[in-house]
């Protein structure tokens, strides 16, 4: 993320002393990526940001996968996942689909999470509904339904709900941006894009906490399964203690519905469609949209072979006009393999035609190396799916 921003009390040169009315210095902490070569913030500590008590191991939720074999089209409905909301957003998800470059969970729960960190990657937790605070070190971001946050890896923060959250969490083993199509030589978001950095929400003033010791969850590379390994520090004070911070790297908000869709006279492949870019994958969010005004357009998409990708769609609110017939519902995710051609189930073909407008919503995770099914995802598989462009056709009375 290449907007700069500034928070807090930060002195007028970086590299120089700053110190507290009683004259403590703070101790400055360059966060950064890519080594010293990518973007990076300056943060104003007044404890010790190495400091560590004690260590030890935190059994980390099941990350084990299993191969999508037999190659099948998969229907996994999110919404059995939990019969209730007793957990909290890090500790209580649940793994549905990851391969080596991405996990994609999902949780529901209203506990505050522990201190949290993720040295694996970055995070986009897209939220289904519910409202609350996301508190981190660059200071605290109010979240509510439709909100994408993203979280730079190695960012400390909690979540914080306020009732029942429903969260579907994105985690790279890389960073998460913006497309780089979008942006500018220098990183300024483009006319074309379909969002500017007036849609991004950055964390409010950092706040200096007190409280100590603290325990602080890392999820980490390591030698468990998926390469994952978590870790317990206990530090001597809250890590929440910057005083000030500046640079080009902090957690932000994003609203889907300040996506503004690009549509056309025909059908508008999904790349007008992404919001996020990681490594091996895109993120992309279809958004309630007038559709196709060819006077002999097809508004439902063509039937598609992505021969390079994985194609995750998690269907969260509207009416999914593509996937009528095939008990697509909210919450319901599909996934289309690499291998398998796919498209609508076939009576919404014709009933499309004619339509003006699509109100939908759904956020599309596209992986360029296949997705192995997570413990979450095998125990919310229809096992049906796949029969759907062949069983019965779907008619409106239905
Ligand atoms: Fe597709």
């Amino acid at each position: 993320m290449a907007h700069y921003r500034a928070a807090g009390n930060i002195p007028p040169k970086r590299h120089t002393q700053h110190r507290s009315e009683s004259g403590e210095l703070y101790r400055e902490e360059l966060m950064g990526e890519e080594g010293f070569s990518s973007d990076s913030s300056l943060l104003y500590h007044v404890g010790v940001p190495s400091a560590v008590l004690e260590a030890r191991t935190w059994v980390l939720p099941d990350q084990s996968t299993k191969p999508n074999e037999p190659l099948l089209p998969r229907h996994l409905k999110l919404h059995e996942l939990f019969a209730d909301k007793d957990r909290d957003l890090v500790t209580g998800r649940r793994l549905v689909l990851g391969n080596g470059d991405v996990r994609l969970s999902y949780v529901v729960g209203e506990q505050t999470s522990p201190l949290y960190r993720n040295a694996t990657g970055d995070e986009c937790v897209f939220i289904e509904s519910g409202e609350g605070v996301l508190e981190t070190v660059f200071g605290h971001l109010p979240f509510g339904p439709g909100d994408y946050l993203i979280v730079p890896r190695a960012t400390t923060h909690r979540w914080v709900p306020n009732g029942p959250v429903q969260a579907y969490c994105i985690e790279a083993n890389s960073h998460i941006t913006p497309p780089r199509r979008y942006l500018s030589r220098f990183g300024q978001l483009l006319e074309h894009a379909p969002y500017c950095e007036r849609d991004l929400r950055g964390p409010s003033e950092p706040e200096v906490r007190e409280e100590e010791p603290t325990e602080v969850f890392i999820k980490h590379r390591g030698s468990g399964p998926g390469g994952l390994t978590g870790s317990v520090h206990v530090v001597p004070r809250h890590p929440f203690d910057v005083v000030g911070w500046d640079g080009c790297l902090y957690p932000y908000a994003f609203n889907v519905s300040d996506y503004e869709p690009i549509t056309g006279r025909v059908h508008q492949p999904p790349p007008v469609h992404q919001v996020f870019e990681g490594h091996n994958f895109v993120v992309c969010n279809f958004v309630p949209r007038k559709v196709d005004y060819h006077p002999l357009s097809i508004p439902v998409p063509y039937y598609h072979s992505n021969v390079d990708s994985d194609e995750i769609m998690f269907y969260v609110d509207g009416d999914y006009e593509a996937r009528k017939g095939s008990g697509i519902a909210k919450g319901s995710i599909t996934v289309h393999p690499g291998g398998h051609s796919h498209g609508p189930q076939p009576s919404a073909i014709e009933a499309s035609i004619g339509v003006h407008e699509f109100d939908e919503l759904a956020v599309m995770v596209d992986t360029f190396r296949p997705l192995e099914l997570g413990e979450g995802g095998q125990a919310c598989d229809d096992g049906v799916y796949a029969q759907s462009w062949t069983a019965e056709p779907w008619t409106e009375s239905e």
